[in-house]
């Protein structure tokens, strides 16, 4: 079946601190975005494609993608969970409810065909994500004389890093995440919106390269990644 893209690129990027909004700094010399949007466009099945701007954004109408027949833009919000929300507002006026939906980060250029093919073939779960199980040992914390200190170390095995895409049915992960921001819970991917209410998304292990540009040596990184894959 066809499935949507929803891609939350409304944030400011203010951990990496340019004079722009980081899916707009150039990375090989193309905007970020637009190397985000031109891989999305490369996915077999894709039916369409829905970017949540914020509403002074000034940058999109300049990227090659832009007048893509496939791509729609919507005005984002506040948080990343309301841009996906507003996108989702979008795709429900036109889509049927079961319309497979795969959200993607603006922020993450580097997902590979490979994870992608995966992620829409996890059909276990009504839902999914792309996930990465933690390569360091990990510690819960907690505050002893006002540092920081061991509390205890947790399972790796059990502990996953999420990454984006996420995969849910529209209409589920519409009313998922409307209710969620409505109840004020902590939304910081789909699926903690949908486990709030019962789900448990299929966690799809993807490759460890599937990076989120937030830092200001992250541009390095994603460089060095699309140079060697696409070298
Ligand atoms: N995003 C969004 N709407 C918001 C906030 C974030 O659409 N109100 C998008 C970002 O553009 C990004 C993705 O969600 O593609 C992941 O968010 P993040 O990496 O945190 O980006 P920013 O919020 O822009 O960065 P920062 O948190 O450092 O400000
Ligand atoms: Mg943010």
């Amino acid at each position: 079946t066809d499935y949507w893209v929803v891609v939350p690129a409304a944030g400011v990027g203010k951990r990496m601190g340019a004079d722009r909004p980081k899916q707009y700094l150039p990375l090989l010399g193309r905007p970020l975005l637009s190397l985000t949007l031109r891989n999305i466009l490369s996915w077999p099945g894709l039916a369409g494609v829905v970017v949540a701007l914020s509403k002074d954004d000034e940058f999109f109408p300049h990227l090659k993608e832009a007048s893509h027949p496939l791509m729609h833009t919507v005005i984002g919000g506040a948080e990343r969970a309301d841009s996906v929300l507003s996108a989702l507002e979008f795709l429900a006026q036109r889509e049927h409810g079961d319309t497979p939906v795969l959200v993607h980060d603006a922020a993450r250029p580097c997902v590979a065909m490979e994870d992608i093919s995966a992620l829409l073939h996890s059909q276990v779960a009504q839902t999914a994500l792309l996930a990465r199980q933690a390569s360091d040992t990990v510690k819960r914390g907690s505050e002893i004389s006002g540092v920081q200190c061991v509390e205890q170390t947790l399972d790796r095995k059990q502990i996953w890093l999420a990454q984006t895409p996420q995969r849910a049915p529209l209409a589920l992960l519409r009313s998922c995440l409307s209710q969620a921001l409505q109840q004020g819970e902590a939304v910081t991917d789909e699926a903690s919106a949908l486990e709030i209410f019962g789900h448990s998304p299929q966690l799809v292990e993807g490759r460890s390269d599937n990076i989120k540009v937030t830092h200001p040596t992250d541009i390095v990184m994603a460089e060095t990644i699309l140079r060697l894959r696409y070298a």
